[in-house]
């Protein structure tokens, strides 16, 4: 089954063609950052509009990468949420017009599943390594900080999450801070590897706590109160970064040490832009290899937004619902116009498939 995936839930536009039989045939990205730097964030109204205008030319470059005429795609996919609903509401128009269009099926994807699926992908095109059920997700970007427990298809359980912002946000906001252009996490990430990591002491939020949830907002505000009390703080924003860091990372390893033991895993995935980080990475290596799990980054493409996650998680679907039968159903042809873009969808309310071949 050939599928088109659209994403533009937040500030990056992504497209691709993935077919369950021959895996990812090309993808296209955008991304936003530099429109939105010069306001040290993502602006909605202003992603929305990037979304419209980018979309059309990526589609046509797209099908002309992968040398497939339009009547050959099955079905199309789109993510509808969550998300900036704006800019969700672009991506989700155009793959249900060109779905009724070109007369297939439309499926809304949910983001969180496409990211938590998107190692499947790889591993299937022998670009990385096979992964057990259950496995633990740690998704961490600049709109999330989740640990998920991934027992099969569709069947997600939230172990925990961040309580106030998200570890990228944490990173973004540190940055901006101390003078970093956006976005700030890959600045303040390589102003630390000059710093020194115990220099300030930082708290490790939540760590005393059974819980696996994060709260970021109180290490945000401590590096603040540092920051301001320091006579010439200049001097000292290597070091700063180094702790903000190490903070951040002794925390997250913590709470995935205790979410693979609680899931009774041998994988932890990593998604989600802070994933890219070096000393993360390096720090979660270490504890799996002392503990007997395997960490695993999907490649940065796939890692951070992209529309090859949303084509795969689509796809596999669809070619669920087509094998069971549902994609004739009343139901499912009933509402071809009918549009949702969702701030907010609980990762929990999604159903179990099982994939099929074609
Ligand atoms: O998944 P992502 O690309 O997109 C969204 O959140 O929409 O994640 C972006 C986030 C930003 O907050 C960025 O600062 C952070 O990931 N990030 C990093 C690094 N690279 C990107 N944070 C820490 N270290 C990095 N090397
Ligand atoms: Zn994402």
């Amino acid at each position: 089954m050939l599928v088109l995936g659209i994403e533009s839930s937040c500030d990056e536009t992504g497209v691709a063609l993935y077919d369950t039989d021959n895996g990812l045939l090309a993808h296209r990205l955008y991304s936003q950052i530099e429109l939105h730097a010069e306001y040290g964030g993502v602006v909605p109204e202003l992603a929305s509009r990037d979304h419209l205008r980018k979309l059309f030319p990526l589609l046509r470059e797209l099908f002309a990468a992968a040398e497939v005429p339009f009547a050959q795609v099955d079905g199309v996919v789109y993510t509808s949420g969550p998300g900036l609903v704006g800019a969700l509401m672009v991506g989700a128009a155009v793959g249900r017009a060109l779905a009724w269009a070109w007369q297939v099926p439309a499926l809304e994807v949910h983001h969180m599943e496409a990211h938590l699926l998107a190692p499947l992908m790889e591993a299937k095109q022998d670009q990385g390594e096979a992964l057990d059920f259950p496995f633990v997700a740690l998704l961490v970007s600049g709109g999330h900080t989740m640990l998920v427990k991934v027992s099969d298809f569709g069947e997600y359980e939230l172990l925990g999450e961040t309580l106030d912002d998200a570890a990228g946000e944490a990173f973004d906001k540190t940055a901006k801070l101390m003078g970093l252009p956006y976005p700030g996490g890959p600045a303040l990430a390589a102003l630390a590897a000059d710093g020194q990591r115990d220099a300030f002491t930082l708290p490790r939020p939540m760590l005393n706590r059974p819980d696996l949830d994060f709260s970021f907002s109180g290490l945000k505000t401590k590096v603040r109160l540092v920051w301001e009390s320091l006579e010439d703080p200049a001097a000292h924003k290597a070091d700063l970064a180094a702790s903000f860091e190490q903070a951040v990372v002794d925390t997250l390893v913590a709470k995935c040490r205790k979410a693979v033991r609680v899931a009774g895993a041998r994988h932890l995935v990593v998604a989600g832009g802070v994933g890219a980080n070096r000393h993360l990475r390096a720090s979660l290596v270490r504890a799996g290899e002392r503990e007997d799990f395997r960490a695993l980054f999907p490649t940065p493409e796939f890692c951070t937004d992209n529309g090859a996650m949303i084509a795969h998680a689509g796809a596999l679907r669809l070619a669920a619902m087509k094998a069971a039968g549902q994609l004739d159903s009343e139901a499912f042809k009933a509402s071809p116009a009918h549009i949702d873009a969702r701030a907010r969808w609980p990762l929990d309310q999604l159903s179990a498939f099982q994939p099929s071949q074609s």
